[in-house]
């Protein structure tokens, strides 16, 4: 009979009950402290994880709402290079209040236009339409991301303040580091926890549970992963998939706890597992996952981020983000 082997550091032992048959002692020189975060089947003991719970937890992402009316009309257009002003502004001219919002966005400092736009026309002209669908993807996710998900430790509107702040270090990392191709790292970065919304309320009811395994160690989200079966990244992956977003986007999603998983298309999960970094950095979101963090050191070596450097680019977040300060309250 095949037997399962799992390679893991000891804490795992603890609460598996496995006897390990053989430990590795040393360490390698690339070896730097940090979490481990499971394999995407991973279970620690079959018995620990209530498959009802993971059933009814499946039944809410399926039941989870749609992408915002607006928004779904215009994702496509991200993927057509011929998408033209006249069709973005044929969706938006039926959704007045978003288009005030986009308006106010778009003069905010954030970009420092030089002078006052006041149709969707003009935003396209001096934004891209690109970045004008990044901005209605935004405003469209303002509402559903503010509620407050006490079992995260978020109050209200802190999950949305933090996705921003990773929206915005995402776009930060993409500037400073050159990264080529990156249009839809602001759409990954902005919607990464959006499992928190389904998981919150299961993290609540199992929280004396996760915060004993925190107490000893272990990262909030392996902990939330070991007693329901699941984590925040892979529900807000499948919420993406619900949603037909692109494969790439969805993948950076579910990586962005765990980005040694991303196999040979890793520049998206990459970049937002440390854009994800900086937002907490920069105080944004951090609800309980207080411990410092650093990033996986296979992703600094992948993006080329060098000592120090995080440091520097949590500062230019800083700045970047209290720019956008108007939408954040
Ligand atoms: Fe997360
Ligand atoms: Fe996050």
């Amino acid at each position: 009979m095949p037997k399962r082997i799992i390679i893991a550091d000891g804490i795992y032992l603890k609460f598996s009950g496995d006897e390990p048959i053989c430990s590795c002692d040393g360490t390698h020189p690339k070896t730097r402290p940090g979490t481990l975060d499971p394999p995407a089947n991973f279970r620690v003991k079959d018995e620990t994880v209530n498959e009802d719970k993971v059933r009814h937890i499946m039944a809410q992402v399926r039941s989870f709402p749609g992408m915002p009316a607006t928004a779904a009309r215009l994702m496509p257009m991200l993927q057509n290079p011929d998408a033209s002003a006249a069709q973005i502004e044929d969706v938006l001219k039926y959704d007045p209040g978003l288009t005030a919002n986009i308006l106010k966005l778009t003069n905010s400092a954030y970009f420092g236009l030089p002078s006052r736009v006041s149709s969707i026309r003009q935003a396209i002209m001096l934004l891209g339409w690109k970045r004008l669908l990044q901005l209605v993807m935004t405003m469209c996710m303002s509402a559903q991301m503010t509620k407050p998900l006490p079992g995260y430790g978020l109050s209200r509107g802190e999950l949305w303040r933090h996705s921003v702040a990773v929206s915005v270090a995402a776009d930060v990392l993409v500037k400073s580091l050159s990264i080529p191709d990156a249009d839809e790292v602001f759409t990954a970065a902005l919607l990464h926890d959006i499992g928190k919304l389904v998981l919150g309320e299961y993290v609540q009811e199992d929280l004396r549970e996760i915060e004993q395994m925190v107490g000893k160690g272990i990262s909030f989200e392996v902990a939330e992963f070991v007693v329901l079966g699941t984590n925040h990244a892979q529900i807000g992956a499948l919420i993406l998939q619900n949603w037909s977003l692109p494969q790439e986007l969805v993948n950076a999603v579910s990586r962005h706890h765990d980005p040694d998983q991303c196999g040979h298309a890793c520049r998206l999960s990459d970049v937002v597992h440390v854009a994800d970094i900086l937002g907490w950095m920069t105080g944004y979101g951090r609800g309980r996952n207080g411990q410092p963090v650093e990033p996986a050191f296979e992703v600094t070596e992948r993006l080329g981020i060098g000592d120090g450097q995080m440091e520097k680019l949590a500062e230019k977040t800083r700045q970047e983000v209290t720019r956008l300060s108007g939408i954040l309250t």
